[in-house]
Parts: C-alpha cells; structure tokens; sequence
C-alpha cells in the first residue's frame, strides 16, 4: 500500500464533500429545539471503544485491508494515543516555537508514527444518505469502508464530511481509519502545545434524505437603530421555518420587532429551525451589530471592552480530547471571572464550544488552524504565507473554519492563525473573510506587527488594507499609548491578542493595561495568555497531582514548564492571577466621599437589578457594622449614590470599609450571593507615629539580650528561643517563571549566596550598631548599618542600606528565619488571603488573617516564589501557645511563610517533588522584586520594580509569650 496523499501539498482533500455550516438534523420540532445530537434520529455516534493498532512507521503497517487483519489493542474515541502514558505508543511531546520534526518542507520524517482505527457499524437508515462526519484529527486520515479506501483529509482542527453511501452494504460494516502523526500540512500547524495525535474530536454518521439542504448560512440584520430584526436565510434548497422568541413564544414572521439583543451580557437567542423534507434543523439566532467607528469597536452601538483570554483544547488526561462538559466548565470559570472574550488559540474549536458561547455570553476570536512559527528560526517566517504554492492550503484552513462557524453570534472577530509570517496567502484568507462574511472584525497579529516599522516614520503605512483590527501580542503600555493609541495616522480599534502572559506566579500588570483600556475608547481591550496550564496528569503524590511538562517524557526538543502558563492549574483551579483579572475587570467601580458610597455600573446593557452591594465596616478585622444595598437601581452606565450608616468617631488606623457586589440570582456558573468584585476603602484615621519604652540589652558571652531578643554576637543577628538559628540577611527569592531573563543577572550578581560580613561598631546610647557588608566573592553587592534598639515592647531592628552602583535590582531585602516547626500558625494584618506584591495585589484585600505554614502555600507546577504578603503590618507567629511578634516601623513589610524557603523552591524542578524541610521559614521583607508578565510579556512598569539604590528597612520583634 502506497501513502501519498499526506506527503503530497498539494492533496488536501480526497474525497470529502465541500464544507457547510455545522448543524445537525432532527427528525420532529421538539427534538430540534432540545438540541441534544446525541438524540437525534439522524445521527449514529461511531464514539467509542475502537480496535487500535500504533506503528512507528507505514513500513510497519500489516495488510490492514485483508479481512483476517484484527488490531491487537483497542482505544477509545475521541483520545490522543500519547496520552495512553503506559502502553509504549509514542510520548507526548511538548514544543513551542521550534518544530518537532526535522526542517525541510515540504518533507517530513519517514519515520513517521501512525495509528490505525478499526471498528464495525451498522447502517441504521439504509433508505437514506450516509455521511461520516469526523471533527478534528491529527495530523490527517485516510479512511477505509469495507477495504476500500474512500477518502483522505487533513486540517486537524476542522470537520472533514464524507459520503459514504457508495462504500455501504446492508447491515454490518467495517471502517478502518489511519491517521499519520505528520503530514505535510504539519508544518502550518506548529501550534505552542504538547504534540498529540489521534482523532481527537467526536466521530459521527448523519443520515440524509435525498435532495436535503446543505449549506444553510443565517444571517440575521438590524435596522438601523436595532428596532427591528429580521433573519435572512441563504441556502439551496426548499424549506418551511418555525421561530421562537428567546422566552419560548412561537413568533410567525422572519422579521421580528424590538428583537432582543445578543450580547455578552444579555445572551438572548432566537430558535430558529429550519424545516426541509423530514429534517428539522436547529439555530440559535442572536440579533447583533458589531460595527467601527472612529476607531472604535461598537457592540450593539456599545463602545464594549474584550476581557477576554485565550484558549486551548486540553485535559491533563485526555490531551486534545474535551467534551462538551469540560468546555462548559472553563466557560463557567470565565463568567464566574467577569470574562466575557475568548480567542481560539490557535485554531478552530470543537464546533459545540460556539454553541456554548452562543448561549453564555462569550465573545469569540475564532482563529484558523495555522501556525508557522519554527520557520521565523530559519529567517524566513514569510515562507509558507508569503508561497502562492501553499494559496490553496491557507484558503482551505480560512473557508473551512468560517464555512463550519458563520452562524454563531458569539463570533466577532476572524483570525487567519497565529505566528506564520506575513504575505499573500494571508490576504487571500482575508478577502475570504470579508467578502463572504463581512460582518466580523478581521485578524492579523503578524500583520500589525510587522507593519509597526512604518509606525516612526510613516504611519500610514502602518495602516494594513485587508485587516479591520489592529492586534498585538505583550507591548508595554507605554508602547501601546504612543505608537497606536495615540497615533493619528492610525485608522483600527486597537487589540492586545495576547497580554499579561499568566505563567506561574503572574501577572503584575493587568491593572496598568486596563487603565489604558479604560481611558480609550479605541483600545478594544485583549486576551490573556492563557487560560489554562497544560500540565499532564501523571498520578498523586503526598504534594497532591503529579503534573508533567515539556522534557518530563524524554522529548526533545522541548520547551520545558512554558507549557504550564495559565490562569487555571491543569484540573482549572484558579491560581490567584485568575483572581487578580477578575476583580481587575469587575463589572463596578465605587467611590467613598465622607459617607456617601458613588456606585458605577460598567455594563453595557445590563442595569443592576440582578445584584445586590454589601458592605461592612471592620476595624483591625472585626466587623463593626454591616449593611447591604438591595435595590440599586443603576441603569448600564449609570451611577447611583448612596449613603452608607457607619461613625468613623472611634475607628482606629485599622479600619476598613469594604463593598462588594453580589448576584441576587443564581446563575448556571455562579450560586446565589456569588461576589463579582469588591472595593476596599481606609476608613481609620491617620496613625500617629508610635512611641515605645526604653529599655536596654544585656550582655552575655554570646548575645546581647533585651527580654527574650537577643541579638548574636557572632553574626549580629537577632535570635529567639522559638529559632534555630539567628536570621540571615537575604537577597534572594525563588525566581517566578516572569524572572527569567533577570535571574541569569542575578545569579551572575551573586546574590543566590550573597556572604555576609558583619563589624560591630558598638553602643550609641542603648542602641548597638554593626556595619554590615554582602559579598559576591570579590564584590561589593551592598553595605549598611543595622541598629537594634532596645524597647520594654521589643527589639526595633532597623537597616540602612546602599547598594553598589552597577548591580541589578534586588529580588528582595529581608531577614530569613529558620523557625522551630512547631511555630507553623501565623495571623497577620496586611494584604491578604492570597498572594501580593507591589503590582500584583488586586484581588487582596487589608485585614486580618489566619494561615499556617502549610496552607500559606501556592503549589505551582514548577516551584517558585509564591504568597508572600505585601502590605504587612504585623506577624505573629506561634506554636498554639507562645508566640512572637513583628511589627512594621514607618512602613510595612511583605513576608512568605512556608516549610520550603527560597533555595529548595529555586531547586526543586515539580511541585510533586518538594520535600518539607524540618523547620519553617519566615521571610520578612522591606520589599520584594515585582510581578509583571516578563515571562513573555514586557518588563514590569518602573513604579513596582525595586530599583532604589538606598533604602531603609525597621520593624519591631517581640516575643509576646503565652499571649493567646
Ligand atoms: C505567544 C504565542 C503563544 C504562546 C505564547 C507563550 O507568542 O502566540 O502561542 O506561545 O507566546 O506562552
Ligand atoms: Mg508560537
């Protein structure tokens, strides 16, 4: 048997039918309108246990086609073989830029994996059309009924239709798919994810009458000013239509009036089916504009915002293989995050996960199946975009995810791919899009990219002819405020495709973006990057899941942890960045005056009849009063005030008001009283600056004492009876995944084992005084004076601190302790539940809190600073009877607290493998480096960075005993 067809750019198809819009027949009105096409008449799921043979190579294939062939194992469909972990069929294989496979199209590696798919089906309308419907395998197929080849497809994210009445007998049949893991069409799918294979996507037969319809494109318009709607129909054959209104009223003319808009907030669908011989075939119908004006993307006339992210297909145990239960459930974390935007990264999705966005209220980028980012490392990225050899293959990938996806509401924006270049072949899509759609924004990230040259010297030319949208992926806010927001030769809406790269601990700088968003009306607003970490699963361990990035399997070449990158960890627990852009985007801002509480509603279209605002007063963490505001009456947009019943008289610098903003309903992804944001304003008066009683150190032969502080002689360090061993001055924190470009100068600056060098200079009155130095070898990193001064309530340690010219900003300043690990309970004042720094704090709010050293724990997949607590005030830290103490002095700290310290997080490569040491670490900081995105996105903005040359650092430590 010869393969050829995969090998051959020029083969796209053999065989299959022209694409079409997806729908699914029904055979009665009420099975149309349930939508379930699993229990349609018409439709046969060939889902399933299937015979299953893996091969490293054709060369390996048996005669599959002689009837005493029988596969040795069996698979389930859809699945990705690799993700079969113990059965020996391939690894998985995660990289991003570079290509799996060697470079030179358009060939591939001879040694080229494939699988081969065998099961038996039973024809259940013999009187009717046969068609096979395969959703998404990769990389292609060739497909085999009753032993005879019928057809070969590629496109692994798109449908592939196939006739197959002429290959059918009666009764049983045998079909037989092989699927190539390569193909020449690989080299335009280079994608940034773990490489699988296999069909994928669901795998179904729909019987068809004879003369049925085929395509069906809906396209509903709107007057002028919305008042009246009405749905055009476009197909080729006869039809009858029933109509109901969103609330389930049968409507009897195509033109509906005052229609109920779609939108994100206010999802309002029409069912729309379309009755064709015995077939009854649903829609969902969403009347919605989507228009530009000066510059700005108008929904509905509404100038609205993208708070969107990008997302792939991916389960840490069934790879690419999602159903519809787990597209619901990231879509329910997105609303439930105020969310409202996806981008299809990088390729079109299961066509189901429309339908979900259509009925939720998500705006979507869908974006074609292509990605030729490896060839930027051979110097020319243009080569397959820029190739009117590859013209055909480009429209193929633009027609097939348009053709399959035009009557979804939800779609606002087309996308031609990701990373490949510029050139013709892009235009070719574009013009696609426009001149067979033309109602949704068009995308090019590589276009505006690579035009941005001209932005300096001329402008206009910046200004690309076939893209409606400009788009970029992680500029800086200044760059994005200068070069397009502001720049009058520019002509489109302005888009970040990807922004605020969310690996790790991250992002810092979503707050700085959505200012910038707010302030314009051109700026559209973005998506994340990305949803998801896409870790495999691989098992538990005492540290919970065992996930496996890029290398984990002995793939190469890989791109390690970049795979773990989102704002949900691989079974979508939120990490604290999806908490951070949810109340980023918060649908409310609220303003305090005295005690009158300024309300707005950021909706477009919706009022605040559904929510509720509670709000209470607290006071170094009690609640000393609470209210709620039922009926806050505040049209889109519009502001409302109100007065809020609480006396300030008496409050102390603790004090808080906290508001918050509740739906009033339960929601399909939120219960009743879910909170979709808060404010927190300072309430207490000013503090007055603290004044202790003196009191004075005594000497010992090894320490100076003042009650139970003592500091060393020897290092010059405090030390308690509750440490091990006196503190150690630190430089250094586990570098975050958005370190890694400045930890190799960190590292080179010697900070991981910075030495300390310490020369007492004695007594100035009670206070004793050491100059102290690090040292990197020969180097000088730093030097300062330390003064500890003796008070009846404690040490008052204070640094003074100046850094040698020339050596890179701090990770952080601080004391690290060694604690006793019974001392593993902590309450602290300060910016808290979750994780906070200088940029990255929004979704914290100031107050009291409780934690242990094992929860006060974020348990990245590969290791990293994480939940320190910015903003402190104070510490104390205690074994459930004595306890000891810190207390800011002039400002307040950050501290981490947690069985690891920073050396074994740095070290230690998974999450799975991090040993709890035998004590627990107490960092307590004058600051730490800041967040950012620099992963992949731009440095963190100057203003959280640490970058002052001096500085001064004091708290109090007290040991405050059986204070409890
Ligand atoms: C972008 C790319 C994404 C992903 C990201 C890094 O450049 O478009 O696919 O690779 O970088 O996580
Ligand atoms: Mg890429």
């Amino acid at each position: 048997m010869d393969f050829l067809f995969h090998k051959d750019p020029k083969t796209l198809h053999v065989n299959t039918l022209p694409p079409r819009a997806y729908y699914i027949p029904y055979e009665s009105p009420e099975k149309a309108v349930a939508g379930k096409r699993e229990n349609s008449g018409y439709f046969q799921s060939l889902c399933g246990e299937w015979g299953f043979e893996w091969f490293l190579s054709e060369k390996q294939l048996p005669d599959f086609l002689d009837n005493s062939y029988i596969p040795k194992e069996s698979i389930t469909v859809p699945s990705c073989w690799q993700m079969y972990l113990d059965r020996g069929y391939d690894i998985p294989h995660y990289t991003n830029i570079r290509y799996p496979f060697p470079v030179n199209p358009p060939y591939i590696p001879e040694e080229n994996p494939c699988g081969l798919y065998c099961r038996k089906f039973t024809v259940i309308h013999p009187d009717k059309k046969v068609y096979l419907n395969f959703e998404g395998a990769d990389s292609c197929f060739y497909l085999y009924i009753n032993n005879n080849f019928v057809s070969y497809s590629q496109v692994s994210h798109c449908t592939s239709e196939i006739d197959i009445t002429p290959y059918i007998k009666v009764g049983e049949n045998d079909i037989k798919v092989l699927v190539f893991k390569w193909c020449d069409a690989s080299y335009l799918e280079d994608q940034d994810k773990f490489r699988l294979s296999g069909i994928f996507r669901e795998i179904y037969i729909l019987y068809r009458e004879e003369g049925h319809l085929t395509d069906i494109f809906i396209k509903p318009t709107l007057s002028e000013d919305f008042s009246t709607g009405r749905i055009n129909i476009e197909t080729d054959g006869r039809y009858r239509t029933l109509l109901y209104s969103p609330e389930g009223e049968e409507l009897n003319s195509p033109e509906v009036k005052s229609p109920l808009l779609w939108s994100d907030e206010t999802p309002y669908l029409y069912k729309l089916i379309i009755k064709s011989g015995n077939e009854y075939i649903p829609f969902d119908v969403g009347f919605r504009d989507i228009a530009i004006k000066e510059r700005t993307v108008l929904i509905n006339g509404r100038p609205v915002k993208a708070k969107g992210v990008n997302r792939h297909d991916s389960h840490p145990v069934k790879g690419y293989g999602v159903d519809t239960a787990d597209m619901e459930k990231d879509l329910f974390i997105m609303k439930a995050h105020n969310i409202n935007m996806v981008r299809t990264s990088h390729y079109p999705n299961d066509p189901r996960f429309y339908e979900l966005c259509d009925k939720y209220g998500i705006y979507v980028c869908d974006e074609a199946d292509i990605e030729t980012h490896g060839m930027q490392l051979f110097g020319n990225w243009d080569y397959f975009t820029d190739n009117p050899e590859y013209k055909d293959a480009y429209l193929d990938r633009a027609v097939r995810m348009l053709e399959r996806d035009k009557n979804h509401p939800s779609i606002i924006m087309w996308s031609v791919g990701n990373e490949s270049g510029i050139g013709c072949n892009h235009k070719t899509m574009c013009e696609y899009f426009a001149t067979r759609d033309g109602t949704r924004l068009i995308h090019s990230e590589d276009t505006t990219r690579r035009l941005s040259v001209h932005l300096k010297d001329n402008p206009e030319k910046a200004n690309c002819p076939y893209i409606t949208v400009d788009s970029r992926m992680y500029p800086s806010t200044h760059e994005i405020k200068h070069d397009y927001l502001e720049n009058p030769a520019l002509t489109k809406p302005f888009f970040l495709c990807e922004y605020s790269h969310a690996m790790g601990n991250s992002p810092g700088d979503l707050k700085d973006y959505w200012d910038l968003i707010y302030n314009y009306d051109s700026f559209f607003g973005g998506c994340v990057w990305e949803f998801c970490d896409h870790g495999v699963y691989k098992g538990k361990s005492e540290n919970g899941a065992i996930y496996a990035y890029g290398g984990d399997f002995g793939d190469f070449p890989n791109d390690g942890e970049f795979c773990v990158d989102g704002l949900v960890y691989p079974h979508r627990r939120p990490h604290t960045g999806l908490l951070e852009y949810k109340q980023v985007i918060k649908p409310f801002w609220a303003e305090l005056a005295g005690n009158t509480l300024k309300v707005k509603n950021l909706r477009y279209f919706k009022d605040f009849s559904d929510v509720c605002l509670e709000w209470e007063v607290t006071d170094s963490g009690k609640t000393v009063k609470q209210g709620i505001i039922d009926n806050l009456n505040i049209s889109p947009r519009g502001e409302g005030e109100y007065f809020l019943d609480f006396d300030k008289a008496g409050l102390s610098g603790r004090a808080y008001l906290n508001v918050y903003l509740k739906s009033k309903i339960g929601l399909s992804w939120a219960k009743k009283g879910h909170e979709l944001g808060f404010e927190q304003f300072l309430i207490g008066r000013e503090e007055v600056e603290k004044s202790y009683t003196p009191s004075c150190f005594i000497e010992t032969p090894d320490v100076y004492k003042c009650g139970n502080i003592s500091v060393d002689k020897k290092t010059g360090m405090l030390c308690l009876d509750m440490l091990e061993s006196p503190g150690e001055i630190t430089l250094w924190r586990a570098p975050t995944d958005n370190d890694r470009y400045i930890k190799a100068e960190w590292y080179k600056a010697g900070y991981y084992d910075a030495k300390m060098s310490i020369s007492p200079l004695g007594f100035e009155e009670n206070t004793l005084i050491y100059g102290f130095k690090l040292i990197n070898g020969e180097r000088e990193i730093l030097q300062g004076r330390i003064t500890y001064t003796p008070y009846m309530e404690g040490v008052m340690a204070s640094f003074d601190v100046s850094i040698t010219p020339g050596f890179p900003e701090l990770p952080r300043f601080g004391l690290e302790f060694k604690v006793k690990p019974q001392f593993d309970k902590a309450t602290y004042f300060g910016l808290g539940p979750y994780e906070s720094y200088t940029d990255k704090r929004h979704s914290c709010k100031m107050g009291l809190y409780k934690t242990t050293a094992d929860d006060n724990f974020e348990p990245y997949i590969k290791p990293q600073e994480n939940m320190a607590h910015a903003e402190t005030e104070f510490i104390e830290v205690s074994n459930g009877i004595d306890k000891f103490r810190f207390e800011k002095v002039n400002k307040p700290f950050s501290f981490n607290f947690n069985r690891y310290g920073s050396k074994v997080l740095t070290n230690t490569l998974h999450n799975h493998e991090l040993i709890k040491q035998d004590f627990v670490y107490l960092n307590i900081d004058c600051r730490q480096a800041a967040i950012g995105s620099n992963s992949c996105g731009p440095k963190a903005n100057e203003k959280y960075r640490f970058l002052d040359e001096n500085f001064s650092f004091s708290f109090l430590i007290s040991d405050i005993g059986d204070g409890i």
